[in-house]
């Protein structure tokens, strides 16, 4: 099966991922007619050198291997990230990569940064990773000269847990990064503390 087979057949366990809906995003699993944006936007080094996988320069065949290979195994769960009219923003997904527990990673595309999409996005992901996926726990990782990820991270309830190297595929090379965590304890905390109202 060619890849562009595969992009068009949408398997089982797709089916089976919700679309997430916030305030003004709708998160959806990526499909073929995704490639073009996405190849658009991935396409900076900025993105490249803060996220693990994504190469530089990024070309229309590196979309495609993305949205082939995003949510065919069990592993990992990506979302597309969307506006409500559909414009595509950039990506959020939560997996396994190397420890035991799950990772979230996202990128957005640079016209979309700072209009607070990206912590409205990992939200919504965060939701359903301790909701449908059941998860206690949640790790993330933020480059240390990334202080917008850490940003995001933190406006999400995480906490610093420590420093670690990730390897970055486009610069070829380790680089330091914050470790951050967040638990199912604290995350409950947050979001009925977030629910009360102050009379
Ligand atoms: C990290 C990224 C997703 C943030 O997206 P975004 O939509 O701009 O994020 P938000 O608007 O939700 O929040 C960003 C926060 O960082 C803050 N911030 C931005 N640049 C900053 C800087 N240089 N120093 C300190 N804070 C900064 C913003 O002020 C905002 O915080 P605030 O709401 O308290 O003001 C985006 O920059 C991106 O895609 N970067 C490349 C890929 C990447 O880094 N992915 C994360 C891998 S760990």
């Amino acid at each position: 099966m060619t890849l562009r087979e595969r992009i068009s057949e949408e398997t089982f366990r797709e089916r089976s991922i919700p679309v997430l809906e916030t305030e003004r995003l709708v998160l959806r699993t990526p499909g073929l007619a995704d490639v073009k944006a996405v190849a658009a936007l991935a396409n900076d080094r900025r993105i490249a050198e803060n996220t693990l996988r994504i190469p530089h320069p990024y070309h229309i065949a590196d979309a495609e291997a993305f949205i082939g290979t995003a949510n065919a195994g069990e592993h990992e769960t990506v979302f597309l990230v969307t506006l409500r009219d559909g414009a595509v923003l950039g990506a959020c997904g939560v997996g396994l990569l190397n420890g035991a527990t799950p990772e979230i990673g996202y990128w957005l595309g640079v016209p979309f940064w700072g209009c607070g999409y990206a912590t409205e996005a990992v939200r919504a992901v965060i939701d359903y990773s301790f909701v449908t996926l059941g998860h206690d726990q949640l790790a993330a990782g933020a480059r240390v000269s990334n202080p917008a990820s850490r940003r995001v991270l933190e406006k999400c309830g995480f906490q610093w847990t420590g420093i670690g190297l990730y390897r970055i595929r486009a610069i070829a090379s380790s680089a330091p990064i914050d470790r951050f965590r967040l638990d199912r304890g604290l995350w409950a905390s947050l979001k009925s503390w977030g629910a009360r109202r102050v009379a």
